[in-house]
């Protein structure tokens, strides 16, 4: 009686089971995967968080498709402080990133149809593109002194039924952003094929090196949309606050902006509370990020100074965002590994088999855990590694 999308396999993997069977025996653990902020003992200006939800205005329901405008507005301001031209009047609030990738999808593609997304990434697109009736095709990113995308492989994989290509800018886990050039080229498969370009930014803010990488919310070269909201920016999560915006030749843009508005005026998602307070979720970006940078570098110096005692592992290069990827000797599959840090050190590493990496011999670890619990839980790591 149920629909074929959602014939999941849900049967827990090896590691999951193992890792709630850890916690149930209350063993000690180690968990270098966390990456919810609230999780992670960053300091939070409670009260203005708090006040922020109390907006008398809060009382009247005055509904728009796109959201209020002064939350709009806010998000306008945020790509003005970072010299992008962006107009309120392109951006819908969402939920999450999750429900605009949703709105994306069901605006492009018909049952069937293809998007393109980069290996590895993010491991939430399988399900949403089920939900959708989206096939996904993968497309590789190489590492060779930094990583870049594969074009070759990337037109290869494009079919007449192709719609959008993402890209996750900087992407995750392996936090390398899309270079001017890699934009430039994007724009011009993307429009001459008449396909657009889906960008994540959700980590665009967390870059560790170089000037500030653009947005693609001001791109112009080709169908383009940009998702981003505040659960990364301001480690707000549990405030459900995204937007969605469509940017490019501009008759495409004022079609896509059309249909976008009868979805998202079906479901009206983001509450009144929230989208009032979203100006003041937006301040508290810039405490949050100068913690979030400042423990990023300080678990990066950590990490390199135990990889410097030791040959057998090192760590892929990192741009930006909340992760590391591990490079480890591929003597077992990285579900093993995992598997076997877990059970005699208690220390939880996701496999790279978790984000698609093309092979073993990788893991990932949030550079977001504090301190102290991130130079033990590496050390123990290292210890069965190396
Ligand atoms: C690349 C990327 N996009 C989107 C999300 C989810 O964002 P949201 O909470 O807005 O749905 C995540 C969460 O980890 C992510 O890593």
């Amino acid at each position: 009686m149920f629909a074929k999308r959602t014939n999941w396999n849900l049967t827990p993997n090896r590691l999951s089971e193992a890792l709630a069977a850890h916690r149930a025996a209350g063993k000690p653990l180690i968990d270098l995967t966390v990456s919810n902020p609230t999780e992670c003992g960053f300091e939070y200006d409670s009260s203005a968080i708090l006040d922020a939800l109390r907006n008398p205005a809060a009382l009247s329901y005055e509904p728009n498709p796109r959201g209020l405008e002064s939350a709009r507005r806010a998000v306008a301001g945020y790509y003005a402080d970072r010299h992008e031209d962006v107009s309120a009047e392109d951006i819908f609030l969402t939920t999450s990133t999750s429900e605009a990738y949703s709105y994306v999808f069901r605006t492009l593609c018909n049952p069937g149809d293809e998007l393109l997304i980069p290996s590895p990434s993010y491991p939430l697109f399988d399900f949403l593109a089920d939900i959708q009736d989206v096939s996904l095709v993968r497309y590789p990113l190489l590492y060779d002194h930094g990583w870049q995308i594969d074009f070759r492989a990337l037109e290869q994989a494009i079919t007449p039924r192709t719609r959008g290509v993402i890209v996750v800018h900087p992407n995750n886990p392996t936090g390398h952003f899309a270079k001017q050039a890699e934009i430039e080229k994007l724009n011009s498969i993307c429009s001459a094929r008449e396909i657009a370009i889906i960008a994540d930014e959700v980590f665009l803010d967390f870059a560790l090196e170089g000037d500030r990488p653009a947005s693609f919310a001001a791109n112009r070269g080709a169908p383009t949309f940009t998702l981003s909201g505040l659960s990364k920016i301001s480690g707000l999560p549990q405030m459900k606050a995204a937007w969605l915006i469509a940017s490019g030749p501009q008759q495409w843009k004022s079609e896509a902006l059309a249909r976008l508005e009868v979805i998202a005026d079906t479901y009206l998602s983001v509450n009144a509370p929230v989208q009032l307070a979203l100006p003041r979720f937006l301040e508290q970006r810039h405490a949050f990020q100068k913690q979030v940078m400042s423990r990023v570098r300080c678990n990066l110096a950590e990490l390199d100074r135990q990889l410097a005692a030791q040959k057998v592992v090192s760590r892929l290069k990192v741009e930006g965002g909340w992760c590391a990827v591990l490079r480890v000797t591929a003597t077992r599959s990285d579900e093993d590994l995992a598997l076997e840090l877990l059970t005699y050190k208690g220390v939880h590493l996701h496999p790279g088999l978790f984000y698609d990496f093309p092979h073993d011999a990788f893991l990932v670890v949030s550079l977001i855990v504090q301190g102290a619990g991130f130079a033990q839980g590496m050390s123990n790591a290292l210890a069965v590694l190396r």
